[in-house]
């Protein structure tokens, strides 16, 4: 193999086109109800194989290719049309503490102790159909497995792609993933360093670790509830005071009456 294997140098769209030249290609399916979703099984691995090769420039060993079609470590699902794989997304849950250092600020310590985390290794769309939704059905399908009950300790998802990566980065924009972080010279395509970022999309409750701006925040709310509190408390203090010395005038004006 030519070039270095990462899990994460996958995020790159390829030969670059404009948009008008993809919306020229791509073919209008009949119906985004025509497309079935399977997980990829052995058999599929050449089929994969070639479209991975298309949409992202890295040479993936054989061993990836064997993993995310046979094993169920990956939620590695297919849109298929016409008996055809058009569309795939891989993904991966892994323990919060398992992860790269420089992917472990997307969740504050305290948070990520017990948590787990989901990783998007490969997401892409046949050239002729991307614009037809099959993206989002992919996407939507693996955050609907994400947030089942039984999967409540996966608090964020995350990906890294390029940064020239346009129609990716606005592609999850859209869909509520945030920028996380830089990362410079992040992959080795072709031998050159080439920039990344980090988004993510918080799950089940999961949320940014806090910065300095969300801790000011919460103090001055604080302040002002506690402001509301003291006048609350100051109001009773004087309500009590006006009501013991009401008791012991009207007692004093009793006892000089007898
Ligand atoms: C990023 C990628 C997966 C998106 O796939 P896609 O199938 O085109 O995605 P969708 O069709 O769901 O969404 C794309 C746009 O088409 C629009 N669209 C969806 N159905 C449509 C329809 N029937 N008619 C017109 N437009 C439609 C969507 O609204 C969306 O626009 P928006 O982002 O402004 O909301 C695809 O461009 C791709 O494979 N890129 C190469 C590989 C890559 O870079 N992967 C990401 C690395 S992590």
């Amino acid at each position: 193999m030519a070039q270095s294997f990462s899990w994460y140098h996958h995020n790159y769209l390829g030969p670059t086109k404009t948009e008008d030249q993809l919306k020229a290609k791509s073919v209008p399916l009949c119906s985004v109800n025509d497309v079935q979703l399977r997980f990829l099984c052995p058999d599929d691995l050449e089929e994969v194989r070639t479209l991975c090769q298309d949409w992202f420039p890295i040479d993936y060993p054989l061993s990836w290719y064997e993993d995310i079609t046979s094993s169920t470590r990956f939620f590695a699902l297919a849109a298929v049309y016409n008996l055809t794989i058009i569309g795939l997304i891989v993904a991966e849950i892994k323990p919060f503490s398992k992860l790269n250092k420089e992917d472990r600020g997307i969740l504050s310590e305290s948070m990520g102790r017990d948590a787990d985390v989901g990783y998007i290794l490969s997401l892409g769309v046949h050239r002729k159909y991307r614009q037809n939704g099959i993206g989002s059905l992919l996407l939507d399908s693996l955050i609907n497995h994400l947030t089942t009950a039984e999967r409540h300790k996966v608090k964020a998802i995350f990906l890294h792609v390029l940064t020239t990566n346009q129609t990716a980065i606005l592609f999850y924009e859209r869909r509520g993933f945030v920028l996380h972080s830089f990362l410079p010279y992040y992959y080795s395509i072709r031998g050159k360093c080439k920039d990344g970022f980090t988004y993510v999309s918080y799950l089940n409750g999961g949320h940014s670790p806090w910065t300095l701006y969300d801790h000011l925040k919460y103090w001055c709310s604080v302040v002002v509830t506690a402001g509301g509190l003291c006048s609350w408390l100051s109001g009773r203090i004087r309500s009590a005071f006006r009501w013991v010395c009401y008791r012991t005038i009207s007692r004093f004006t009793f006892t000089q009456d007898n």
